[in-house]
């Protein structure tokens, strides 16, 4: 089947606290955005890609394209990331979509390859990863509940997110709450959705401290730039 990969840059970034969109900020000299549409270019079961933008904000995102191996498509966003995903997933012609952050810059060539084998299998996957912290809530004031969060078994959720596409729009059309992924959306339908491993290195840069963190990563070599453009 067909692989549409979808890449989600227009979101407003506003907790990076930077005036520009955290998507197009330098990463050791590349746009944030650079990392994960290299990633997807790299792999030959990726048959084209669509970025997802900001109005206003297609110029910046037409540069970045440029030196991309792959047809490419520039859609216009939504207000919120769903709305996103929506528009993307439809301007997609794979009978597979994968729906990833633009955010995250480090997808690994075998963590988009299991991906891919997994919604082939399932209809629905989502790369996950094990939360390490013990996790609380608080009450208004900010002091703690007493209420225990059962940390064994509790996941993180990572994109990319593969789906069937039809499946995905037919969920994602059908939400009317706020979801922060796009399984979520799967879920709320009533659909499965299986799992693969994720990587404690598919970060997502929400702050100014994952920038740093990013900037470490590649530094120390543990992840790596696709130079290679598929
Ligand atoms: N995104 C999008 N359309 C939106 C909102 C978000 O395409 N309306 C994208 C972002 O560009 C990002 C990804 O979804 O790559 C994950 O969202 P998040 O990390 O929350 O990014 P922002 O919404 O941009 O950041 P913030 O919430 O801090 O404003
Ligand atoms: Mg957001």
């Amino acid at each position: 089947m067909k692989v549409s990969a979808v890449v989600l840059a227009a979101g407003r970034g506003e907790r990076m606290k930077e005036s520009a969109n955290k998507v197009y900020l330098p990463l050791r000299g590349i746009p944030v955005l650079s990392y994960s549409l290299r990633a997807f270019a790299a792999i030959p079961e990726v048959d084209e890609i669509i970025i997802v933008t900001r109005r206003g904000e297609e110029g910046l995102a037409s540069r970045i394209v440029r030196d991309i191996a792959r047809p490419t498509r520039i859609v216009p966003g939504g207000k919120r990331r769903q709305d996103s995903a929506r528009a993307g997933a439809e301007a997609a012609s794979g009978g597979v979509v994968l729906i990833h952050d633009a955010a995250r810059p480090f997808p690994s060539p075998s963590l988009i390859g299991r991906v891919i084998e997994c919604v082939e299998r399932h209809g629905a996957c989502v790369p996950v990863v094990p939360v390490a912290d013990t996790v609380r809530y608080t009450d208004p004031d900010g002091f703690l509940l007493a209420d225990r969060i059962e940390r064994k078994g509790l996941l993180r959720m990572q994109t990319p997110q593969g789906f069937l596409r039809d499946r995905l729009l037919a969920a994602l059309a059908a939400t009317v709450e706020t979801i922060t992924d796009d399984a979520s959306a799967v879920l709320a339908a009533g659909g499965r959705v299986a799992t693969v491993p994720g990587e404690e290195t598919n970060i997502k840069l929400t702050t100014k401290g994952d920038l740093l963190l990013g900037e470490a990563l590649l530094q120390a070599g543990i992840v790596a730039r696709e130079d290679r453009n598929g």
